[in-house]
């Protein structure tokens, strides 16, 4: 593709504004995103996290021009300067190729069965650089399959897919990333079909990918606590809307809305895998005849009248870059996380798992 704006190295290289995306289905309109805006400037890392269906998929097929024909896409998604709303097939299949990557939860989706990892990932530096000789292409496949992690990449370059675990193959589709040379790379879920024992490694081998290309990352995941080891910022999502978003530091140490606080309390102990906390009940509201309010009201236990009909917009919460969608995000203000906890009636003994698990080394001891 001809590559806008490359020249400049600062700047936004992603841009998503206002997306909202509907599914006209027989049972009505699925609003699956509404309003949905980030920025990603090059190298930044963002962390995407939401309860399964909260619209954090929709969000990026749509982005990447992925969505069915029959999805009804507004708003503007902008790389390196050009809109991609509207752009042709051909050009946003040039733009998948080289622009952003993406990598989804089930490596096969990306994966074709019938040919050889090598070929896989020769096939694609080959078109980025048509005049690659298949021994250079062969070598370089190799090169990445080392440095995604896979042993005796020399031997594992001629393996099918299916002579592989799910979490090789995932190291594998890593690697077609990189011989990509993305500016942006957004994972999907890209552990959560995988055993818990890998998956500290295939985060690992994102971190690689990143490093080696500088590509900026969104990282969507249900789990808050990869979210922080893996990004600089989190967007939270809910019912197909960003409720809440801000550095990593102010959505743990200082969320400005009960969801993310119930997010929180639900993290789960990682000594300890099978006790989860649960703090937060019921369950999503269907996106089909949304009700007026806001949709995070019949869960919350800050629930007032003006939440069943009023839906609170996202604005600033603490300070420019922290932004929470509660009418009463500042009742949260100025609280550490000992009373955010106890606002949701998450009990000491939660606070300190959540302490003992996630505080950083220069830990903010006045937090608990
Ligand atoms: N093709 C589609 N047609 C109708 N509804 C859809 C379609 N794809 C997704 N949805 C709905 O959009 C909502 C958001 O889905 P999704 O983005 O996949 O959630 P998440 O990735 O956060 O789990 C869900 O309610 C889902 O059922
Ligand atoms: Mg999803």
């Amino acid at each position: 593709m001809t590559v806008i704006g490359k020249g400049e190295e600062s700047g936004a290289v992603l841009e998503v504004e206002d997306l909202s995306v509907e599914f006209p289905t027989e049972d009505g309109i699925v609003r699956a995103v509404r309003g949905v805006g980030y920025r990603l400037d090059r190298g930044d890392s963002l962390g995407i996290v939401g309860e399964s269906g909260s619209g954090k998929s929709v969000t990026a097929l749509a982005v990447m021009g992925l969505l069915p024909a029959t999805a009804r896409v507004r708003g503007s998604v902008r790389f390196e300067g050009t809109e991609l709303l509207g752009l042709s097939d051909a050009r946003l299949s040039d733009l998948r190729g080289s622009g952003i990557a993406m990598i989804f939860q089930d490596p096969m989706t990306s994966l074709n069965p019938v040919y050889s990892v090598g070929y896989q990932i020769a096939e694609t530096l080959r078109r980025h650089n048509p005049g690659l000789k298949s021994r250079q292409a062969r070598e370089r496949a190799v090169d990445l399959l080392g440095t995604v992690g896979i042993p005796s990449p020399e031997r594992r370059v001629d393996s099918y897919p299916h002579e592989l675990s799910g979490g090789m193959r995932q190291r594998v589709v890593i690697a077609i990333a990189m011989a990509n040379d993305p500016d942006v790379i957004i994972a999907d879920e890209p552990t959560t079909a995988l055993d818990v024992t890998v998956q500290a490694q295939i985060l690992d081998a994102l971190e690689t990918a990143r490093a080696e290309t500088g590509a900026a990352l969104v990282l969507i995941t249900h789990d808050l606590g990869v979210v922080a080891g893996h990004c600089d910022r989190v967007g939270v999502m809910y019912a197909g809307r960003m409720v809440e978003t801000g550095s990593v530091e102010d959505i743990f140490y200082t969320p400005r809305m009960p969801y993310t606080l119930g997010l929180l309390g639900s993290l789960p102990r990682l000594d300890r895998e099978e006790e989860r906390l649960t703090p937060i009940t019921g369950s999503p509201p269907s996106l089909l005849n949304l009700p007026p309010g806001c949709p995070f009201a019949p869960r919350c236990p800050m629930r007032r009248d003006v939440c069943d009909n009023t839906e609170p917009a996202l604005r600033k919460a603490g300070h420019e870059l922290h932004l929470s969608a509660c009418h009463f995000a500042d009742e949260l203000a100025g609280t550490g996380a000992a009373e955010v906890f106890d606002a949701i009636g998450a009990d000491s003994e939660a606070l300190a798992r959540f302490a003992d698990t996630t505080a950083p080394t220069n830990a903010e001891e006045d937090t608990v």
